[in-house]
């Protein structure tokens, strides 16, 4: 079993008192608090061994590269991928989604063809999808979101057919926190050869995830919501799939070499092994090394007590917070089908006010629309306030926190 009293020594930041109360910080799908160990690990690598990666033959870059893909082989094992080739190291999920839009789409979708997408995705799965349909020409056709926010597989039967050529949705909502059937969707999306990309920004830090499994094309993640630094994440990609892509971003590290043709006058290039042909340029080193810490710590804690811990908690808060006469939780209630996440309202007050009043009592929460305002729109709500759960949070941290939503009631 997960000990949160224990964990919670490992990040200095709880030690803080916020206008005079002790943190709680309730907002962790958008960013989570950093352990010591990772801190250590990125302090140890700027003071002993920081060098550029791959490119030089002295000590220090040869440290500097092998613990870089160290870090990569760590979150390839992590997700159950075949191989460190699979793992292109980026800045993010919202990075992730982007090079699978314009280094896959931009030259695999026309007019014609259909990608689909679920209401309930986040603005970065969304976005970039419309943006290239502006140039490409295909489709962006919505999957819909019931009204308690979970997703209407019905509606992704209706909508797949032989004009789909990928499928992008999210393992998890980061607004209502349920899981989605990524392996069955993959399923069906595969039966009618479409490609299938998750955005597992916010599964891949709360439960054990295998990508084998899943069988998904593309899953990207972002290590800031797992413990590790900001500016570090991930897309795993299929082997074959990867293989058959031109590159994201032109330059250093991505190719073999570039020769000038003196009768063309033109400059060409051969392109480097996977990962690296994804990774033009010097890459976030220390936030590889940050991420491969945070890894090694959640797995030294185990993802199935992780996730058992997240699901008690939500549990407990549905449960305390369906007390308070004023507070309304949105979408489903089941602890079991989601994630750590509960989206809620006070009647009579904005979000907004709401998570100003709880910081006034030092419990961080998040409030707006998430990211996420199409899934908002389709709840019926303007915007909502959002706690988010992880490792460190205990039982009497949402008691307290109830005790003052109840405060928040009288107002
Ligand atoms: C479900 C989901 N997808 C994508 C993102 C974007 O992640 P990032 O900002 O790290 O790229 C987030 C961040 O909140 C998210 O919750």
């Amino acid at each position: 079993m997960l000990n949160p009293y224990k964990i919670r020594e490992d990040f200095p930041i709880l030690k803080r008192e916020i206008n005079d109360h002790p943190l709680i910080y309730f907002d962790s799908a958008a960013t989570t608090q950093k352990p010591k160990q990772v801190i250590a690990a990125i302090k140890e690598f700027y003071e002993n061994c920081n060098a550029n990666v791959h490119r030089a033959v002295h000590t220090l870059s040869q440290e500097s590269s092998e613990l870089y893909e160290d870090a990569h082989e760590e979150v390839a094992k992590f997700i159950n991928a075949d191989s460190m080739e699979e793992i292109i190291f980026l800045r993010g999920t919202t990075e992730a989604i982007n090079l699978v839009a314009y280094a896959w789409g931009l030259h695999n979708l026309e007019g014609g063809d259909e990608v689909l997408v679920t209401l309930m995705e986040h603005h970065s799965n969304i976005v970039p999808w419309e943006m290239l349909s502006k140039t490409n020409g295909f489709q962006v056709k919505y999957v819909e979101v019931n009204d308690d926010g979970t997703l209407n597989y019905e509606s992704f039967e209706n909508a797949i057919s032989h004009k789909t050529k990928i499928v992008c949705l999210t393992h998890v909502s980061n607004v209502t926190g349920f899981i989605n059937d990524v392996k069955n969707v993959a399923k069906t999306a595969h039966e009618h050869e479409a490609l299938v990309l998750v955005d597992g920004a916010q599964s891949v830090p709360h439960f054990p995830v295998d990508v084998k499994d899943l069988d998904v094309d593309f899953f990207g993640f972002s290590g800031h919501k797992m413990l590790a630094p900001t500016g570090i994440g991930a897309l795993y990609g299929k082997r074959e799939v990867l293989e058959e892509m031109e590159p994201f971003h032109g330059g250093g590290s991505m190719i073999k070499e570039v020769t000038f043709d003196t009768m063309t006058k033109r400059c060409s290039s051969s392109l480097n092994d996977l990962p690296w042909k994804f990774e033009a340029g010097t890459p976030n080193i220390s936030g590889g090394v940050g991420l491969m810490a945070a890894v090694r710590y959640l797995k030294d804690i185990g993802m199935n007590n992780v996730k058992v811990h997240e699901e008690n908690l939500t549990e407990h808060a549905t449960r305390r917070m369906q007390e308070c006469d004023k507070v309304k939780i949105y979408g489903l209630k089941d602890a079991s089908l989601k994630c750590g996440i509960i989206p809620f309202g006070v009647e009579g007050l904005s979000s907004h006010d709401v998570a100003l009043f709880l910081d006034s009592y030092g419990i961080m929460v998040r409030s707006g629309f998430h990211c996420a305002q199409p899934l908002h729109e389709k709840l019926k709500l303007k915007a909502s306030a959002r706690v988010s759960f992880y490792i460190y949070n205990t039982p009497e941290e949402i008691d307290r926190f109830v005790e003052v939503l109840r405060e928040i009631e009288q107002l």
